[in-house]
C-alpha cells in the first residue's frame, strides 16, 4: 500500500480514520463523502465544494472525459484538477457504471488507468464488472473472476507507472455473501489501496438495506481492518449512521444533485419533495433564508441549485454527526434512531445486529454509559461481549442471583441486570454494566438476561443458583434451565 490508512477511534464497527492521499499531498479525514462531479453538468463548482463545504475529495468520471470529444484533450494537457478547478484530491471512476448500465464499454483496464494516471488522477479505479443483485452463482462468480483479473493487471499497471496514484480494488460478488468474502480476501491481497464494494446501487434504490448491511458484513469478514472501504454509490445521509457502524469508511454521493433536479428534498430520516413540505426541518443556510413556497416558486436552474445546496448541507452535517457519535461512543445509539425512518432501514439494522460479534471485535472495551434505548440494544456488542465472558468466570456454591440486595444465606450474591443478565457485584460499576436503563424494559431484554443467566449456569454445572426477579415475562423464565431455581421478588 502506497497511501496509508490509519485508524484512530472505534465504536461498533465505525472508526475514524485517516487516509493518505500522496499524489494529492493531502491526508483525509474518515468517514468521508466524495461529492460525485460530472465533468459536463456541474450542479454546485468543484471550488465551492471545497472552500464552502470543505470537501477535500470528490470522484469523478474518467470514462466520460475519455469518450469527450470536447473534453478529452483539455484535461490530458491541463489535467483534470486544473479542468473541474478543486484543489482537493480527486478519485476517478472507469466506466464501470456505464458498463453496467448500457451493457458494454469502449476502454480496457489498462487504457483507462493509463488515461487517468495521466490526467493526475489521484486515485484511480479499474474496469470492475458490477454484477447486478440476485443473479445466479454461476454468472456471479464468472464476472467475479474478471473483475479479479482487471485487479490484478492494476496491481501490474500500478507497479510500471512507478507513481503515487492510489488505485482500488473494487469488490463485487453480487448478493452471494461468500463470493463477496472471497472477493474482499483477494483484494486484500492485492496490494492495491482502496477497497470500494460495488454494485450495491439497485440496492440502495430499491431500500434493500438488510441485503447491504450482510454484504458489508461479508466483505470486511475478508478485509484486514487497515483497510480503507468505500460503499460505491451510497450518498444517502439517512444511511450514513448504519453503514458506518458496519466499517465503511468512504462514500460518493451523486444523490444531491440527482435529487435537487426532481424536487427532492433530502433528510436525515428520508426524502421529501419540495411541494409537499410547509416548513423546512433544517437551518442550513439554504433553509434559513427560504421557504419551500419561496423555492418552489423559483425558476428551475435557481431551485436546483438551492436544493443541491440543501442536500449536500445536510449530507456533510450527518456524516459530522456521524463522526461525534464514535468519538463519544454512541453511534449504535444514532444507528437506532436512523432505523426509526424507515422500516426497511430498521431491518439493515437488525441485520447488522446479526453480525453483533463482527462488531464487538473493534468495539471499545469501555466507553461512556450506555443508553438502552430500544429492544434492538439487547443485541448490542456489548452484551455479546459480556456474554461470552460469563463463559468464562467460575463461581462455587450456593449463588443468589438477583435483582434486588445480597442474601447472607448465600455463598454469594451477583447482581443481575437486563438486557445483559448476571455478574458479580464487583463490576458493578464497570462499563458496560453501568447501562442506563428505562423502568420499562422491553421483552428482548429479559429474554437476554436470561440467556446470561443460562450462560453463568452451563459454565459452573456443580454450582446451584437461584434467580430473584421483579416479575420477569414468561418467555424470559422459560427459557431457564430447571436448575435454576427461580423466586419472585416485591
Ligand atoms: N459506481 C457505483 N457502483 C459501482 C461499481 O460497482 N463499480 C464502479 N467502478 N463504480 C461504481
Ligand atoms: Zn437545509
Amino acid at each position: 500500500m502506497s497511501g496509508r490508512f490509519e485508524t484512530r477511534a472505534f465504536d461498533a464497527g465505525g472508526r475514524i480514520g485517516e487516509l493518505t492521499v500522496p499524489r494529492a499531498g493531502v491526508t483525509v479525514e474518515t468517514p468521508a463523502l466524495l461529492p460525485v462531479v460530472n465533468p459536463h453538468i456541474q450542479t454546485i463548482d468543484p471550488a465551492e465544494l471545497y472552500t464552502t463545504f470543505d470537501s477535500e475529495l470528490l470522484i469523478t468520471n474518467s470514462y466520460i472525459l475519455h469518450q469527450s470529444d470536447d473534453l478529452r484533450e483539455q484535461v490530458q494537457s491541463e489535467g483534470v484538477h486544473a479542468l473541474l478547478d478543486y484543489p482537493g484530491a480527486i478519485m476517478t471512476d472507469s466506466g464501470s457504471f456505464q458498463l453496467a448500465e448500457y451493457g458494454e464499454i469502449d476502454v480496457t483496464t489498462e487504457e483507462i488507468l493509463r488515461f487517468q494516471h495521466e490526467i493526475g488522477s489521484d486515485i484511480g479505479t479499474p474496469v470492475d464488472i458490477p454484477t447486478p443483485p440476485d443473479v445466479g452463482r454461476e454468472r456471479a462468480s464468472a464476472e467475479l473472476q474478471t473483475t479479479q483479473e482487471r485487479i490484478d493487471l492494476a496491481t501490474r499497471v500500478k507497479e510500471e507507472l512507478h507513481e503515487e496514484m492510489l488505485v482500488t480494488a473494487p469488490i463485487q460478488g453480487s448478493t452471494h455473501l461468500d463470493l463477496r468474502t472471497e472477493a474482499a480476501r483477494h483484494a486484500d491481497t492485492s496490494g492495491l489501496d482502496v477497497f470500494p464494494i460495488g454494485a450495491v446501487v439497485p440496492l440502495l434504490n430499491a431500500y434493500r438495506y438488510a441485503d447491504v448491511a450482510d454484504i458489508v458484513a461479508a466483505t470486511k469478514r475478508g478485509l484486514g481492518t487497515d483497510a480503507p472501504v468505500h460503499l460505491f454509490g451510497a450518498g444517502h445521509p439517512m444511511m450514513f449512521a448504519l453503514a458506518v457502524a458496519l466499517g465503511c469508511d468512504l462514500f460518493d454521493s451523486a444523490a444531491y444533485a440527482i435529487y435537487a433536479r426532481d424536487d427532492r428534498y433530502l433528510t436525515v430520516r428520508g426524502t421529501e419533495h419540495l411541494s409537499e413540505l410547509s416548513y423546512f426541518p433544517c437551518s442550513c443556510p439554504v433553509c434559513t433564508d427560504h421557504t419551500p413556497e419561496e423555492i418552489e416558486t423559483m425558476g428551475a436552474d435557481d431551485r436546483e441549485r438551492l436544493l443541491a445546496r440543501h442536500n449536500l448541507h445536510v449530507t456533510f452535517t450527518e456524516l459530522r454527526r456521524v463522526k461525534e457519535a464514535i468519538r463519544s461512543g454512541n453511534l449504535l445509539e444514532l444507528v437506532d434512531m436512523r432505523a426509526r425512518g424507515h422500516p426497511k432501514l430498521l431491518d439493515g439494522y437488525r441485520t447488522l445486529l446479526d453480525h453483533t460479534e463482527l462488531l464487538e471485535q473493534s468495539d471499545p472495551v469501555s466507553k461512556d454509559a450506555v443508553f438502552h434505548v430500544s429492544a434492538e440494544c439487547a443485541r448490542r456488542p456489548e452484551v455479546y461481549r459480556h456474554h461470552e465472558r460469563l463463559e468464562r468466570i467460575s463461581v462455587e456454591g450456593e449463588v443468589l442471583l438477583s435483582e434486588g440486595s445480597p442474601n447472607e444465606a448465600y455463598t454469594e450474591t451477583w447482581r443481575v441486570v437486563p438486557p445483559f443478565g448476571p455478574f458479580p457485584r464487583a463490576l458493578s460499576d464497570t462499563y458496560p454494566l453501568t447501562v442506563e436503563v428505562p423502568e420499562r424494559l422491553d421483552r428482548s431484554s429479559y429474554e437476554s438476561a436470561a440467556a446470561g443467566v443460562c450462560t453463568v449456569a452451563a459454565a459452573n454445572p456443580q454450582t446451584s443458583f437461584t434467580l430473584a426477579h421483579y416479575d420477569w415475562p414468561d418467555s424470559a423464565l422459560e427459557r431457564l434451565p430447571e436448575r435454576v431455581t427461580v423466586r419472585q421478588l416485591g
